[in-house]
C-alpha cells in the first residue's frame, strides 16, 4: 500500500522537474533576442536591395553581437536586439530593428562609441527590461534615458556652446537656464555658489538611493525625481527651501542639464571640449547668477512665505540713499548669519573682491545724487531701558521679540550688530525705507523724537547680547 503510493509521488516529482527543466532549456534557447534576430533577418532578405547584401542577409548569423569599448571600458549588446541601427535600409522598420534617427551614429560610429555613453542603460545585459534597466523593484541606476532628456549626454563630451546649434539645443537651454536665473544663488558649482543647497557638482551621477523617492509619482528614476523636483520641489522635499517657477519644456532643459554634472568619467581622447564659453563679468551678469533667484529686479521688499522672511529691496532708492558703499559691501561679503542671505566672499561662497565691487556697482546704479541728511543721534546719552521699551511695542510684530526678523529684517545678525553704523540704524529708522513695510518713526512718519530715536538704536545694538 505504501509502496505504491511512494512510487506515484517519486513519478509526479520527475514529472513536475522535467517540465522545469524543458520549460527552462526552451527559454535559454529562444530569449528574446533570438525571436528579433529572426525576424531581422527575414526584413532584411526582403528588403535586400541587390543580390549581394540578400546573400549577406541570408547568411546572418543567430547569435549574441556586442560592441568592446575598451577606451570607455564597456561592452555593449545593445545592437543584438537594436540590430539595423547603422543600416538605412531599415529605416521604416518597427523598433528594435530600424536604422538610427538622425546623424549621431555618423557622427560617433557605434564601434568606437557604442550606445550607454549616450543613452545609458546595462550594456551587458541581453533581455529587454534588464538592458534598459527599469521594471524593477530596484532599478540599475543609469537606466535608459528618456529619449526627452537624451542632450544630457552630449554634454560629457561636448560644451553647450557648440551643442546649441549642433543637436544639443535642449542642453544648453539648460545650462543658460540655470546660470540666468540663480541656481548658483542657493547652489556651488566648481567651487563657487550660495550655500542653501548642496554643491551640484557630480549630482548627475548619484546613485538611485541617495534620492528621497517617496513622493515620486513615474518610475523611481533618479530623472523623473530631477524633473519633478524642478517642477515642485515641496512636493517631493516636504522642507524644501528651493524656488524653481518655470515652464514645463523648462523644467525638462533643466533636467537635462543638471543630469549632465557628472564627475569626469569619459576620458579625454573622447571628448570635444573647446574653451568654453565666456562668462561675462559684468555686475549685471553676477547679480542675476548670484542675487537674482532671491532678489529679483531688487526693486521689491517681498515676503517670502517659504523663508518666513522678507527678502529685502535692495535696488530701492530709499535703501541706497542711507547705505555707504563701504558698507553695503560689508553686508555682500559677509552675508546676514542667521538668514538666508549667503556671505559671498572668496573664502566662502567664492566670489573674488572684483566680482563682488562689480556687483556693489550695479545695485548703486540708482542711488540718488543726493545721500540721505544722516542723524547721528546727536548730544543724547541714550536710555537702553526706554529703548527696550519702544522696541516691544513698536517693532516686534515685524521685528520679532528678540530682533530676530521676520516680516522686518534680522536685527540680531553679526552685521547689523558689529558693521552698521549708528547713523546708518538711526537714518533708517527715522526715515524708513519708502515703498517697503518699514515706515518713517521720525517726525515726518510715527512721530518719535529724535531721542527716542536714539534710545532705540541703542537697545537694537544690545541684542545680540539679549538671550
Ligand atoms: C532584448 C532586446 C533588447 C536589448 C538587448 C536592448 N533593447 Fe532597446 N528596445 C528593445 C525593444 C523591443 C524596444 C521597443 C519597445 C519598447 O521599448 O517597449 C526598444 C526600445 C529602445 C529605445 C527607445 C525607447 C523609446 O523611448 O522610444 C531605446 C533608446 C533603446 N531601446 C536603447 C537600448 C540600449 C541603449 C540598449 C543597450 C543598453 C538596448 N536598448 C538593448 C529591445 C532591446
Ligand atoms: C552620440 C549619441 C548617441 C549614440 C552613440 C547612440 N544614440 Fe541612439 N539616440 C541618440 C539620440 C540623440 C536619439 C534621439 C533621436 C531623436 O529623438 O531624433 C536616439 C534615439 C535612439 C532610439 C529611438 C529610436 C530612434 O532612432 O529615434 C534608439 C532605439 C536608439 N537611439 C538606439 C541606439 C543604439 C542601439 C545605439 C548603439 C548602437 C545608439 N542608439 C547609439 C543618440 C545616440
Ligand atoms: C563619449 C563622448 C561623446 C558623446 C557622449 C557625444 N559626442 Fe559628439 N563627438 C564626440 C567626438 C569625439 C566627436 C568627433 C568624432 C571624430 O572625430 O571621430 C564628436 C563629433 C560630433 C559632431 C560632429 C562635429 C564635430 O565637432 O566633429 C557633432 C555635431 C556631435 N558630436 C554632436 C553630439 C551630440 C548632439 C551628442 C548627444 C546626442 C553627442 N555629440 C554626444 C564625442 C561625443
Ligand atoms: C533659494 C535657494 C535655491 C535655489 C534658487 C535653487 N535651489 Fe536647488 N535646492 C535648494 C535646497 C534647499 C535643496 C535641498 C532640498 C531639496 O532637495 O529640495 C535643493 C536641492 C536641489 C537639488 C538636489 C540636490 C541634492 O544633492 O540632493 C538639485 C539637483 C537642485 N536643487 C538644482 C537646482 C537648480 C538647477 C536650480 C536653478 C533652477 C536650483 N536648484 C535653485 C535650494 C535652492
Ligand atoms: C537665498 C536667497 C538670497 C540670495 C541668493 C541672496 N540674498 Fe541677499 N538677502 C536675502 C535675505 C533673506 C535677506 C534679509 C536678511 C535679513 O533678514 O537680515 C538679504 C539681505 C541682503 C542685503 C541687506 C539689505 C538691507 O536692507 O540691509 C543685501 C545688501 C543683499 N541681501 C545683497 C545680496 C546680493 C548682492 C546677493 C548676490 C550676490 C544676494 N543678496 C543674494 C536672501 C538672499
Ligand atoms: C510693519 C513692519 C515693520 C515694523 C513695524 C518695523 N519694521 Fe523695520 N523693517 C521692516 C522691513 C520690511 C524692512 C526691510 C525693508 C526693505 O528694505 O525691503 C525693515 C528694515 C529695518 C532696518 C534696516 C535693517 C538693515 O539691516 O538694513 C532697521 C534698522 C529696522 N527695520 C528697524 C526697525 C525698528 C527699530 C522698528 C521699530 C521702531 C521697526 N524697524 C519697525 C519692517 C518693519
Amino acid at each position: 500500500m505504501h509502496g505504491r503510493y511512494y512510487s506515484w509521488m517519486i513519478f509526479i516529482s520527475a514529472v513536475v522537474l522535467i517540465v522545469f527543466i524543458v520549460m527552462f532549456v526552451r527559454g535559454e534557447m529562444s530569449p528574446q533576442w533570438k525571436s528579433h534576430q529572426l525576424k531581422y533577418r527575414d526584413l532584411a532578405i526582403e528588403n535586400s536591395r541587390d543580390a549581394e547584401s540578400k546573400k549577406a542577409a541570408m547568411s546572418m548569423d543567430i547569435e549574441l553581437r556586442q560592441l568592446y569599448l575598451g577606451g570607455l571600458k564597456r561592452v555593449d549588446r545593445c545592437t543584438t536586439c537594436h540590430l539595423g541601427v547603422e543600416n538605412p535600409a531599415m529605416e521604416k522598420m518597427p523598433l528594435p530593428l530600424k536604422s538610427h534617427s538622425g546623424p549621431y551614429l555618423k557622427d560617433h560610429p557605434s564601434a568606437k562609441f557604442g550606445c550607454t555613453v549616450c543613452h545609458n542603460g546595462q550594456g551587458r545585459a541581453v533581455d529587454m527590461n534588464n538592458a534598459h534597466g527599469l521594471g524593477h523593484e530596484v532599478h540599475w541606476d543609469l537606466p535608459i534615458l528618456p529619449l526627452k532628456f537624451i542632450q544630457s549626454s552630449c554634454a560629457s563630451c561636448h560644451d553647450p556652446d557648440m551643442l546649441k546649434d549642433n543637436g544639443g539645443g535642449n542642453v544648453a537651454k539648460g545650462e543658460l537656464l540655470f546660470r540666468e536665473r540663480g541656481c548658483k544663488g542657493c547652489h556651488k558649482l566648481e567651487g563657487v555658489g550660495g550655500v542653501i543647497g548642496k554643491p551640484l557638482d557630480g549630482v548627475g551621477s548619484q546613485p538611485v538611493a541617495y534620492f528621497p523617492m517617496r513622493n515620486i509619482q513615474g518610475e523611481k528614476t533618479v530623472y523623473a525625481w530631477m524633473k519633478e523636483h524642478f517642477d515642485d520641489p515641496r512636493n517631493v522635499v516636504a522642507t524644501s527651501e528651493m524656488k524653481s517657477d518655470f515652464t514645463d519644456e523648462e523644467t525638462d532643459a533643466l533636467t537635462t542639464y543638471v543630469l549632465s554634472l557628472h564627475l569626469d568619467e569619459i576620458p579625454k581622447k573622447y571628448r570635444r571640449l573647446g574653451k568654453g564659453q565666456g562668462i561675462p563679468d559684468t555686475g549685471e551678469y553676477l547679480y542675476k547668477m548670484y542675487c537674482g533667484a532671491c532678489h529679483a529686479s531688487g526693486a521689491d521688499s517681498v515676503y517670502d512665505e517659504v523663508f518666513k522672511r522678507t527678502i529685502p529691496a535692495i535696488r530701492n532708492p530709499s535703501f541706497l540713499k542711507a547705505v555707504d558703499r563701504k558698507y553695503l559691501k560689508t553686508i555682500i561679503e559677509q552675508g546676514r548669519a542667521g538668514t538666508q542671505m549667503t556671505a559671498w566672499k572668496s573664502a566662502a561662497a567664492g566670489l573674488t573682491d572684483a566680482q563682488i565691487e562689480n556687483i556693489v556697482d550695479y545695485i548703486s546704479q540708482d542711488k540718488p545724487a543726493t545721500p540721505s541728511v544722516m542723524f547721528g543721534c546727536g548730544p543724547y546719552k541714550p536710555n537702553v531701558q526706554n529703548g527696550q521699551d519702544l522696541f516691544r511695542v513698536r517693532c516686534v510684530s515685524c521685528h520679532g521679540n528678540k530682533g530676530q526678523g521676520g516680516v522686518g529684517l534680522n536685527l540680531r545678525n553679526p552685521v547689523v550688530q558689529k558693521e552698521a553704523s549708528v547713523e546708518f540704524l538711526a537714518t533708517t529708522l527715522r526715515d524708513g525705507r519708502e515703498g517697503t513695510h518699514m515706515a518713517s518713526f521720525g517726525p515726518d512718519g510715527a512721530g518719535l523724537s529724535d531721542e527716542n530715536i536714539a534710545d532705540i538704536v541703542a537697545y537694537v545694538k544690545t541684542l545680540s547680547t539679549n538671550k
